[in-house]
């Protein structure tokens, strides 16, 4: 996470099974490569845990990075079904997703469980990229601060003495929605985490990403956000040409 480099991470979900995450990097392998190849930007690929090892070994002469989607709050032990920020380590992720709204809403992850989370790969030297939003009717309500305060708040305690870390700011009613905020209201959250940030570790190395419905007509105009250091892409980061669109 280079201090002027911009970050692409490509969020595969659960949408691609074992031969078509295969199929879809041996495909791009080259075109994944050359993007990478830029000096001012990283692309960081989270396919699912079951294709993790073998995408990593397949990008491992590259300058790609791999990142997993999420990782157990626990430290190895009897927890089934769970995989260790040590084994996400071991296959050579350098990020890992903390937190998204899909797992916050469907897996019931809370504020105090992804602050485990956080705490697991920060012990394993993996960067946690966290996600915060809001839910239409909390933007509605005009909810958005007081919702990210709460949940960066407790994800900044659960990092001190980080020296780097990413937050993506989805709000939950722009993912995979079509709708996008206007850029003076991403800034403005922008700017309400740095502060947030900077009162609880002084020195950390923040990147600040957007995500939710990000595509190749409305890139350019999102790269213009104050403030922004990458993105979080989640369906056209399943179509190469779109994705290369977004970052070149
Ligand atoms: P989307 O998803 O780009 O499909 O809206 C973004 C995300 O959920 O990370």
């Amino acid at each position: 996470m280079g201090e002027h480099s911009f970050l692409y991470v490509a969020n595969w979900k659960m949408q691609l099974n074992y031969r078509q995450a295969l199929e879809f990097c041996q495909k791009n392998k080259e075109g994944f490569s050359k993007l990478a190849g830029a000096e001012d930007s990283e692309i960081i690929l989270c396919p699912s845990f079951d294709v993790l090892h073998t995408v990593a070994q397949l990008f491992k002469d590259s300058n790609v990075i791999i990142g997993a989607q999420t990782c157990s709050s626990h430290v190895p032990g009897a927890y089934t079904g769970e995989v260790s920020a040590q084994s996400l380590d071991q296959i050579g992720c350098r990020y890992c997703i903390v937190g998204h709204s899909e797992r916050r809403l469907y897996c019931t992850e809370t504020d105090q469980d992804i602050a485990h989370k956080i705490e697991r790969l920060l012990d394993r030297g993996i960067i946690p990229l966290v996600c915060v939003g809001e839910t239409r009717g909390q933007f509605e309500r005009k909810e958005t601060e007081t919702v990210i305060k709460r949940q960066v708040s407790s994800a900044f305690k659960a990092a001190q003495g980080a020296p780097q870390f990413c937050i993506a700011y989805e709000p939950i009613w722009a993912i995979g929605t079509g709708d996008v905020p206007t850029n003076d209201s991403v800034q403005s959250v922008f700017e309400q985490i740095n502060m947030l940030a900077h009162a609880i570790i002084p020195d950390v190395q923040i990147a600040l990403l957007y995500g939710g419905s990000i595509n190749d007509s409305n890139a350019a105009d999102l790269k213009k956000i104050q403030g922004i250091g990458g993105f979080l892409i989640g369906g056209a980061s399943l179509d190469f040409q779109k994705f290369e669109k977004i970052v070149t």
